[in-house]
């Protein structure tokens, strides 16, 4: 699977979404992290109110490609972009564009949720503070003491429930696009299917775009799937077509499991 076959190859497109249905508009869109090319010439639409896995072989730039929907890759020194992102008709990269107004308009989910109840976390931390205490040792010692008051086993959350939190952070500010970078990577199958349930509501008032390495979770929960491979959109279509009738052979032997 050669990068030089891939490159300069038009990306396989089935029921193509229409500039009119698209929240995003993403056209011939190229990435550098320095010298290192990670994205080649993608275009692609993501449609309003339905949701959009992107799958494909680690360090095909899954992550950087939803990065760049709301210009995280900005945090990255020497990172250079060239093509636009259009948002609501608005290109995101345009020089007049504030990259923090973006992040704003723009949820975003991580694969590792944080660990903790906010509120609580900082009435107990708020004596620690005033010592000078920061970092892990903070974090260890508001647990020490939230176990001795035994509170701890109430007020602790499971990995789904953090991650849960954190979607509700993200939609708090009601962002029309919500980015979701392997949301349940690290959660056991009933926290993972408690999150697919939460996507499936979203979808009705958010435009969801979700990262994973879980094939049939992208089955289950997308509406549209992007296979990229070395950087390259190879292949983008309804989910169901791409995974019972795939037409790039490189999606063929990816979702058939022979590489990757
Ligand atoms: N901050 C960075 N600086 C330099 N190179 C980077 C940086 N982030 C990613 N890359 C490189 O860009 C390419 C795409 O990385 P990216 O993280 O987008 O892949 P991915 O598909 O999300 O992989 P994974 O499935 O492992 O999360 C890889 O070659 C990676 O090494
Ligand atoms: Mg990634």
């Amino acid at each position: 699977m050669s990068l030089e076959m891939l490159k300069d190859h038009e990306t396989v497109r089935t029921a193509p979404v229409s500039e009119a249905e698209a929240l995003v508009d993403v056209r011939g869109l190229s990435l550098w992290y320095g010298a290192k090319q990670a994205l080649y010439g993608i275009s692609v639409r993501f449609p309003r109110n339905q949701v959009t896995a992107i799958i494909g072989p680690s360090g095909c730039g899954k992550s950087t490609l939803l990065r760049s929907l709301n210009r995280m890759n900005d945090l990255v020194p020497g990172v250079r972009v060239e093509g636009e992102v259009l948002y609501e008709g608005v290109n995101i990269y345009d020089p007049r564009v504030d990259p923090v107004a973006v992040r704003r308009h723009i949820g975003m989910v991580f694969q590792k949720p944080n660990p903790f109840p906010k509120t609580i976390f900082e009435n107990v931390a708020f004596g620690l503070r005033l010592l000078g205490v920061k970092g892990s040792e903070l974090e260890d010692r508001v647990v020490e003491a939230l176990k001795r008051a035994a509170l701890w086993e109430e007020v602790k959350l499971s990995g789904g429930q953090q991650q849960r939190l954190c979607i509700a952070r993200a939609i708090a500010v009601e962002p029309p696009l919500l980015l979701m970078d392997e949301p349940t990577s690290a959660l056991d199958p009933i926290a993972t299917q408690a999150i697919e349930d939460l996507i499936l509501e979203l979808k009705a008032r958010y435009t969801v775009v979700i990262v994973t390495h879980n094939m049939q979770q992208a089955a289950r929960v997308s509406d549209r799937t992007l296979f990229m491979h070395l950087g390259v959109l190879v292949e983008e279509g309804p989910t169901e077509e791409l995974f019972t009738k795939p037409k790039h052979p490189y999606t063929e032997a990816y979702i058939t499991g022979r590489f990757g």
